[in-house]
């Protein structure tokens, strides 16, 4: 069999891509943009990959989160800032909770480009291609604004560079040391959660108090001051993944240097298809979408295709099935992974499934209905004695009003106060902290249930 080459994609079928019409700017960019520097490097994915065989050991948990779709315009370092503090709350309720260590890792620093159900948007009579996300075309509706333009994907690199190089300095920098874990608090208004939150973190304080007393903060204390970040995005605009591909010289292996993770959302998923081919040939951990078309035969062609060696991390399984579908399409994905003795990461993406339109016309996704697909996975999960592994959402640290519900209630009357999303609706940061909440108790519980079996 002949090598994998970065660029073997562009033999296969493609779906879900931009037709470009100008070749010469499009082989441009693209060269421009093979010479620029990577955004990650071969070690961090290695060590992510890491964390995610731990995950799927249940030894660790996969926290993965961030904006549907990243945007040119929203593009602050408050916003970047906010979502981080988010992150790190809710990795705070979980490890607390749960007592597990929690990987993280955003959707962020190239989540750029969007798979979309229709390819053109008809507006009074009139129909244009469909949005595609900020580094393909523009959301307004004028023919020139979605075109698609490859000179995009130097400005979405350069967003990228510059998040990446603000998380890598909150991550390191101070703001992620544990002993803050009551100035990420700032900001929060009154609710049910974020009282919980300030008395997990008056536990947490007591508790270092207790360590530096004992003397025993020292040593560790690089432990606590930082924290592991990871990017990823889905890996859709193959021209941009290609570019950004390189030989890593430690391992011989290839690299998307686009993110440390990268993923197949659910439209793009065929086992002979650009995506899959491009995403089979480079080390990083790969992220595959899992919707209710998925068939237990896809997914064995999928596993033997993405993760030949069964090496543990490499492969993890995002289920989005939507509240009430998940007892009628985990269990039989599930046994597959089992029978087949894979080594997976069983991930929850409860947001995906979940998206309908509200009766004010806006896209929503009813937090109630969020709530129960992270419990229908725990179910399954328990049944079938396998390990939920992490949970994928989209959310902001912003204070929008995307989502129905929540603790200080969104209503279908309110969604257009905030409504700010350039694509799918994103949990607001009381949301995510609720959702941390319910995920910590589902897992220590399942955790407790277990350990007291094992103990009988
Ligand atoms: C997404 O994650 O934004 C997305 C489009 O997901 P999916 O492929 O699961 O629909
Ligand atoms: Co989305």
């Amino acid at each position: 069999m002949t090598e994998w080459q970065k660029s073997d994609w562009r033999a296969k079928p493609r779906v879900q891509m931009p037709e470009y019409t100008n070749g010469a700017a499009l082989n441009r960019v693209e060269s421009k943009l093979s010479q620029y520097p990577p955004l990650v490097f071969a070690g961090e994915a290695r060590r992510l990959k890491a964390q995610l065989g731990a995950a799927s050991r249940g030894e660790a948990f996969l926290l993965q989160g961030g904006d549907c779709a990243e945007s040119f315009e929203q593009f602050s370092a408050d916003a970047i800032r906010d979502t981080f503090k988010v992150m790190l709350q809710m990795a705070m309720v979980l490890t607390y909770g749960a007592k597990v260590p929690v990987v993280k890792v955003g959707r962020m620093a190239g989540q750029f480009a969007k798979p979309r159900s229709a390819p053109t948007e008809v507006v009074n009579g009139v129909e244009l291609p469909s949005y595609r996300g900020d580094i393909i075309n523009e959301l307004a509706f004028t023919p020139e604004a979605r075109s698609p333009d490859p000179e995009k994907m130097l400005q979405a690199y350069t967003q990228a560079a510059a998040t990446l190089n603000l998380l890598r300095a909150f991550s390191t920098g101070g703001y992620a040391d544990v002993h803050q874990v009551h100035s990420w608090t700032l900001g929060f208004t009154e609710s049910e959660k974020a009282s919980r939150y300030r008395e997990m973190a008056n536990n947490i304080s007591n508790a270092l108090d207790f360590m530096k007393a004992a003397g025993v903060d020292s040593d560790r204390a690089h432990t606590l001051q930082t924290v592991d970040f990871y990017t990823s995005h889905e890996s859709l605009l193959l021209e941009y993944e290609e570019a950004l591909t390189r030989l890593d010289s430690t391992s011989g292996k290839w690299l998307a240097g686009s993110g440390h993770m990268i993923w197949i959302g659910d439209r793009t998923r065929q086992p002979d298809g650009a995506h899959v081919e491009f995403c089979r040939g480079v080390q990083n951990p790969i992220g595959l979408k899992c919707g209710p078309s998925m068939t237990s035969d896809d997914l064995k062609q999928l596993m033997t295709k993405l993760n030949p060696q069964n090496e543990a991390g490499r492969l993890t399984l995002i289920a989005r099935f939507g509240a009430g579908n998940v007892a009628e399409h985990l269990p039989r994905l599930v046994k597959t992974v089992q029978e087949e003795g894979a080594n997976v990461v069983w991930v929850c993406d409860a947001m995906h499934g979940n998206t309908i339109k509200s009766s004010s016309g806006y896209k929503t996704r009813p937090f109630e209905s969020v709530l129960r697909e992270v419990r229908e996975f725990f179910g399954v999960h328990k049944a079938e004695g396998t390990i939920p592994g992490g949970v994928h959402f989209e959310m902001t640290g912003q204070d929008v009003t995307e989502c129905t519900g929540g603790v200080r209630a969104v209503s279908d009357e309110n969604l257009s106060d905030r409504y700010h999303t350039a694509c799918d609706p994103r949990l607001n940061a009381s949301q995510s902290l609720e959702l941390a909440f319910l995920v910590a108790e589902e897992l220590s519980a399942l955790r407790h249930a277990r350990a007291e079996a094992q103990a009988i």
